[in-house]
Parts: C-alpha cells; structure tokens; sequence
C-alpha cells in the first residue's frame, strides 16, 4: 500500500497529532468489532438486549455475564502492532492524543498514557444505584462461559449492583472526555482514524471537526472511507501494518521493528 507524500509532510510537520481509535485497532489481537458482518458482536447479539440500562435492570446476572465475558477476552489478548505503533508514535511527536472508543485496556497495556476511553472501560465498573465507580478494582476475570450468568459484585459505597463501566445505547458520553475530544479535534493538524466506521454519534463527528478546522485527516481501514479531497486520505489496508509503515516514512527511521 503506497503512502501518499501528503500525509508523511503532514506528519512531519505536525505540532499535534490526534489519534483516534475503534474495534477495527484491537480486531488482530482477536477482539470482536461490532459490526463486522459475520464475526461483529452485534452481528450475533442484540445490543438492545445487553448493552442498555433497560437490560441490565432485566437480568442483571445476565449482562454482567455477557461482559465478563468480554473482559477475560480482552484479558486473554495481547497488543497489536497497531498499538505498539501508536504508543511508539507519542515519542515522536510534539504532542499526541489518544481518543478511543474501545473500552480494552490494550492502548494502555502497549504503553499509551493517558487514553481518553469516550465510551467507558471494561476495567473500571460503576454502581447502577448511585453510579459511583466501583472502590476497589474488579479482580482478573475467571472463565465465564459465553452466555453464562454472574451476580454482579456490590457497590462498596451503597450496596448497589455493580454495571459495567461501559457506555451503553442511550446513555450519554462522559462530560470531560468528550469536551477533551471536541477540543483535541479543532487543535490538532493531524488526525489519524484508525479502525472505525464512524457511525456512531457523538464521537463520529470528531475527524469532520479536524477537518473543517484545518487539519489533515487520514482513515486507515481495509474499507473503503470516502475522502473530501485537499486534506483528507484513506490509507487501505490493516492498522498493524498501515501504522508501522506510516511511522517509518514519517519519521525516516528504520523500519520500527517491535519486539513481537
Ligand atoms: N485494521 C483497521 N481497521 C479494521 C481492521 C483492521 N485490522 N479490521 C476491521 N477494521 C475496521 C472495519 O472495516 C470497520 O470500519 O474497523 C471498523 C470497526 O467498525 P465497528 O465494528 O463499527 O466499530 P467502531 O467503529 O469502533 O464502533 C463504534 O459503536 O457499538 C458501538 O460502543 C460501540 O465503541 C463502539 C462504537
């Protein structure tokens, strides 16, 4: 896949680099995406019946489950080269942020810091009473069982049931991260979108916001992303294997070879 010159000078001269992820970066360290036809999560559930408030109320065993099943995933996974070259990209910019819209802690355990997580993390539970987050952190996950029913743990302050600490449909993004990313968005002069569709609102206004604000946009994804022309790129192709390249033509380094 051939690297257009104007996203390497875009990258080189860029004071501020945003970074901005969905499934698509954790799908080669076996992570579901969503809506992958066949393999995505919601291709084979119902997210009305697992990720709202309304099914938690319903059988709370049930989707404390179905996402500690998740969790012993993402627990069994291990980064990418997608976020290895992310991580490797914040050394080598002025300034990198980090916006996710996945709720693994694999930018973390690559050696991101300070990932703002829009739509919540699988490690940090809330409380469905008083929505407090969780006082001490969730054990290691045991083996659940796909489908298998847990008693959600109590709430250290009330008593309550423990919820993922996840965005659901129908909830609103987290204030601060979202006002972070809107803000992160109109600064930057790069933003790179890797893995996402970009259909889900609020956080698929955030690459129109760069553009419209000057930056230079670039979509790394084996699907195609139409392009509005001056300042926008679709790289085709996987993010573990766009992202290194990218960072070796960016930075004229030799090719970043990740321990792996
Ligand atoms: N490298 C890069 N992109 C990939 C790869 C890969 N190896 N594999 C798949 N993709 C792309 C797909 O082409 C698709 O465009 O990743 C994207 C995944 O899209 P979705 O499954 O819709 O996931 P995402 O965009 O993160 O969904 C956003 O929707 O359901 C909610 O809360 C959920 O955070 C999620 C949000």
């Amino acid at each position: 896949m051939e690297i257009d010159q104007g996203v390497v000078d875009a990258l080189q001269h860029a004071k501020h680099v945003l970074v901005f992820t969905g499934a698509g970066v954790s799908a080669e360290s076996g992570i579901p995406t969503f809506r992958d036809a066949l393999s995505g999560l919601w291709a084979r559930f119902d997210p009305a019946a697992l990720a709202t408030r309304e099914a938690f109320r319903r059988d709370p065993s049930f989707v404390w489950g179905w996402y500690e099943w998740r969790r012993m995933q993402v627990y069994k996974a291990q980064p990418n080269l997608a976020h290895r070259a992310i991580a490797e990209l914040s050394a080598n910019v002025a300034k990198l942020t980090l916006i996710t819209q996945n709720v693994d802690d694999l930018h973390e355990r690559a050696g991101s810091i300070d990932v703002i997580h829009l739509h919540g993390s699988l490690s940090t539970p809330r409380c469905f009473a008083c929505a407090r987050f969780a006082v001490e952190p969730l054990p290691p996950p045991d083996e659940p069982i796909e489908g298998r029913h847990l008693e959600p743990p109590r709430c250290g302050h009330c008593g309550g049931k423990l919820r993922p600490g996840v965005v659901w449909f129908g909830e609103s993004l987290p204030t601060q991260a979202l006002a972070q990313s809107f803000a992160a968005a109109k600064d930057c002069d790069v933003l790179l979108s890797v893995g996402t569709s970009g259909v889900v609102e609020p956080a698929a206004q955030i690459p129109d916001i760069a553009w419209r604000a000057g930056a230079t946009v670039v979509h790394i994804n084996p699907d195609t992303k139409g392009v509005r022309g001056a300042r926008e790129f679709w790289l085709e192709g996987r993010a573990s294997e766009v992202l290194p390249q990218l960072l070796a033509k960016g930075f004229r380094r030799q090719r970043i070879e990740f321990i792996r």
